[in-house]
């Protein structure tokens, strides 16, 4: 029986995750869920799957519904989870915490979230090459690279469906309601990621995450807007050849692969090529989408700055998501973010808190 901890059980991947788990049952044995508060959801999912513990970020009890409960406090005993993979599903800069001390704790992990991958990027350099992705184009570049180990790569390639927006008129972004960036065409998400893909901020983050998990540089790291979702990401090798990784958009699968190192059975939809007829593929557009090439500039500056970046962006969307600024200010709030700070880079996670403190200290009002 594979033993399996689930962070973030109650969010979107977290709960596709427990869809493959119920598949499994006979397989996997659920060591942990976990979720920011006590919900109903959280409820069902423990009385369900019956965990030995569950982590609530706050919750003063000592049991929740039959399990033991770690809080916010006392995250540290995350570490005492008897289990063989911890899955990483927290949405935004609250992942940080976990996916620190399980790398440094030399735990294996598998991660949706980015936003620990982008701002841990420098002080874990080493230990991110041992995470195993779930983000679907980074799963799909890491099922490529395992299974041609060796084989000389000229250069990745992430797909990126180009969001809700991608045939507005730069004019019409200025009175884009929140209804309107939360409509996804392909994907279901949370609310934070969801509007980060209409920004097309997501593949920014997700360019520096590819830089961090793979170890690639900048100029190795292509952006295709690819509006049918269908390939995930491509590997282009010394020898010409093109591999992509194609199938329905569904997050079950990179999560089963995370989970089981291989492919098991899941009831996915045919793809048939022949009634999709053809795909479609452009250049992404960068003054329509600025915060695509300000994420790209601030991977590359490296430094404190891909930690600025998806701390303003977390500020701002939460602006946005509640109504106090616009769609399109979005970026000219996080373009004033990324050029006004000047802290010293962090050295370890203590120095990452007191930026990201700062950061929201001086910007969130
Ligand atoms: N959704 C997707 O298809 C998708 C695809 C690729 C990558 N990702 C990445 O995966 C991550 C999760 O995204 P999502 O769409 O699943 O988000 P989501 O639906 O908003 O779910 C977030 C989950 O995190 C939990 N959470 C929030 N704050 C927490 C805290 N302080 N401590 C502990 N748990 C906390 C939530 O618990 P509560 O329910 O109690 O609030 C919930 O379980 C993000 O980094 C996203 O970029 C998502």
């Amino acid at each position: 029986m594979l033993k399996l901890s689930v962070l973030g059980s109650t969010g979107s991947v977290g709960s596709q995750t427990l869809d493959v788990l119920r598949m499994y049952k006979y397989k996997v044995s659920t060591k942990l869920l976990g979720a920011s508060k006590p919900s109903e959801k959280l409820k069902d999912q423990v009385l369900e799957f019956k965990p030995e513990y569950v982590y609530i970020e706050k919750f003063d009890g000592r049991e929740f519904y039959g399990s033991k409960v770690i809080n916010g406090d006392s995250i540290e005993k995350l570490l005492e989870v008897e289990s063989d993979l911890f899955i990483n599903a927290v949405s935004g800069i609250s992942g940080i915490k976990s996916t620190y001390l399980l790398l440094k704790a030399g735990k294996k992990l598998a991660t949706a979230n980015k936003e620990s991958i982008v701002c841990l990027g420098e002080i874990l350099k080493d230990e991110l090459k041992r995470v195993v992705p779930i983000d679907s184009e980074h799963s799909a570049i890491y099922q490529i690279i395992s299974s041609e180990k060796g084989n000389p790569i000229n250069r990745i390639v992430l797909t990126a469906s180009g969001g809700p927006f991608l045939y507005w008129k730069k004019e019409e972004l200025e009175d884009v309601s929140v209804d309107e960036a939360l409509n996804h065409p392909k994907w279901s998400m949370g609310k934070k990621i969801t509007v980060d893909s209409a920004t097309l901020l997501n593949k920014g983050l997700e360019v520096i995450e590819a830089h961090y998990l793979f170890g690639f540089e900048y100029d190795k790291i292509d952006v295709v807007v690819h509006p049918e979702s269908i390939i995930h990401g491509m590997v282009e090798f010394a020898d010409g050849t093109f591999i992509a990784n194609m199938s329905h958009p569904d997050m079950r699968i990179p999560i089963s692969y995370a989970i089981f190192g291989g492919r098991e059975k899941l009831e996915i939809k045919p793809l048939n090529l022949v009634e999709l007829g053809s795909l479609s593929f452009y250049r992404p557009d960068f003054e329509k989408f600025p915060l695509l090439k300000l994420a790209i500039e601030c991977g590359k500056r490296g430094s404190i700055y891909p930690v600025v970046l998806t701390v303003a962006d977390e500020i701002a969307v939460d602006k946005f998501l509640s109504g106090n600024i616009k769609f399109t200010q979005i970026h000219s709030f996080i373009e004033d973010v990324v050029s006004s700070v000047n802290f010293p880079e962090p050295k370890d996670l203590l120095d990452l808190f007191q930026l990201i403190e700062e950061i929201y200290h001086k910007f969130r009002h």
